[in-house]
């Protein structure tokens, strides 16, 4: 496969690299410390196009293919992560799901204002009952008087107290597992509908990750999005893409945890030398720049195939491509504190921000024990 940047990806990459190295980076650390929500930098995003990137122009988005998003979504978590997952769960996570399955008035009406970052959006099927297992969802919707009425509380979700916008699953046939759940989408301020706790995070602390309570909530008929009982496969469709995602978020943070490892590894001096000098070191810096780039050809893979819409594959390459780049990053965030020895566990330099950054993409849109189940169930289908 040929990997080769058009003229068009190779201008967004700089772009965004840019964007990350001279706004995001230096100030990754204080919103890392503060919790506080980056608007600055989604305003910017929006501003970029990077609020709704594959979307067409007519719902203004940028247009572009999935291996430009997969880029953006690597460099700008290079920069933060916790901006790159903003930009990731707000894209393919809100925005996949009303563009696939909604109506054409569901488009104009929420994917117009989302693809600018005028609007902001999130995802919610995980529930305090309902993580790996997503059809254990114990959230309600039930039709009285030409309404849905929503009751029901989900949880970790990113975006949540930010968004303007919440696309949800919810039962609406009790007693026959996933075919009973279907989507929907709730707009802030819907009466009913609220944020609840806010989660202390151990890292991507400057992303918003909230319950979504849903008390009496009552939305109209035509805010179902999809067809009833279609909702778990709405989950699966957009989470497959989602996945690519937080793969390229994880190889972001891998890069960023490397670039600051090898440069210290060249400056510091022990024994009289600098320690790059030495093997042990070398053979770190080694492994290191070799999961990366195998983790890279994933993630640029995974995109491709989804460009060419081949459901069954991209749906294991992207479990492909999350598993193995969040392992990665999982193993390069910890090498680079190695490197740095005791400046590597404190706060003055960036490797522990990373480290922790990293261990989530090993949890979220599906845990590794989930993506390994996704590629077995792939792997051995007649
Ligand atoms: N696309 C479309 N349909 C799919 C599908 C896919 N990828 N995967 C399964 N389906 C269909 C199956 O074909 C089957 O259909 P039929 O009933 O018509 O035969 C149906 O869905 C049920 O399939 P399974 O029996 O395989 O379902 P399951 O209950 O065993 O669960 C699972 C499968 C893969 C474990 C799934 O529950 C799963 O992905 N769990 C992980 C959930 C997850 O990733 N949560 C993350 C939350 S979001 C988040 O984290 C966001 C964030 O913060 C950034």
């Amino acid at each position: 496969m040929d990997f080769k940047l058009t003229d068009e990806q190779q201008m967004l990459k700089e772009m965004c690299r840019s964007f990350a190295e001279n706004e995001l980076k230096p100030k990754a650390e204080h919103y890392d410390r503060t919790h506080e929500f980056p608007w600055e930098h989604v305003k910017k995003m929006g501003e970029m196009g990077l609020m709704g990137v594959v979307y067409p122009e007519k719902y203004n988005g940028a247009g572009m293919d999935y291996l430009s998003y997969a880029i953006a979504v690597e460099e700008l978590s290079r920069g933060c992560a916790s901006t790159g997952v903003i930009c990731s769960a707000h894209n393919s996570l809100c925005l996949s799901p009303i563009y696939y399955f909604g109506t054409e008035e569901q488009k104009m009406k929420y994917l117009s204002r989302l693809c600018t970052g005028e609007w902001i959006g999130c995802f919610g099927i995980t529930e305090p009952e309902a993580g790996s297992d997503a059809a254990g969802t114990k959230t309600t919707a039930e039709f009285k008087n030409g309404r849905w009425v929503l009751n029901g509380t989900k949880n970790f979700i990113t975006n949540g107290g930010v968004a303007n916008v919440a696309v949800v699953t919810a039962v609406t046939e009790k007693g026959i597992g996933h075919k009973g759940l279907s989507f929907f989408i709730i707009e802030k301020g819907t009466p009913g509908f609220s944020v609840g706790k806010t989660e202390d995070k151990l890292g991507i602390c400057a992303s918003s990750t909230t319950e979504l309570v849903f008390d009496n909530c009552e939305i109209p008929e035509e805010n179902l999005l999809g067809k009833k009982g279609d909702g778990f496969k709405i989950a699966m469709h957009t989470l497959d893409g989602g996945r690519v995602g937080i793969a390229a978020q994880a190889l972001g943070i891998a890069q960023a945890a490397y670039d600051t490892a090898k440069a210290y590894a060249m400056e510091r001096k022990q024994f009289g030398k600098s320690i790059a000098s030495f093997q042990a070191i070398q053979w770190m810096i080694a492994d290191m720049a070799t999961e990366i780039e195998a983790a890279r050809l994933l993630v640029y893979q995974a995109a491709n195939y989804m460009n060419t819409g081949e459901r069954q594959r991209y749906s294991k390459y992207s479990a492909m491509a999350k598993l193995f780049a969040s392992e990665t990053s999982h193993r390069v965030t910890h090498k680079a504190i190695q490197i740095h020895g005791g400046y590597g566990y404190v706060k003055d330099y960036p490797v522990e921000r990373y480290y922790r950054d990293a261990r989530i993409t090993e949890i979220y849109e599906g845990t590794s024990e989930i993506q390994r189940l996704v590629i077995a169930s792939n792997e051995l289908k007649g």
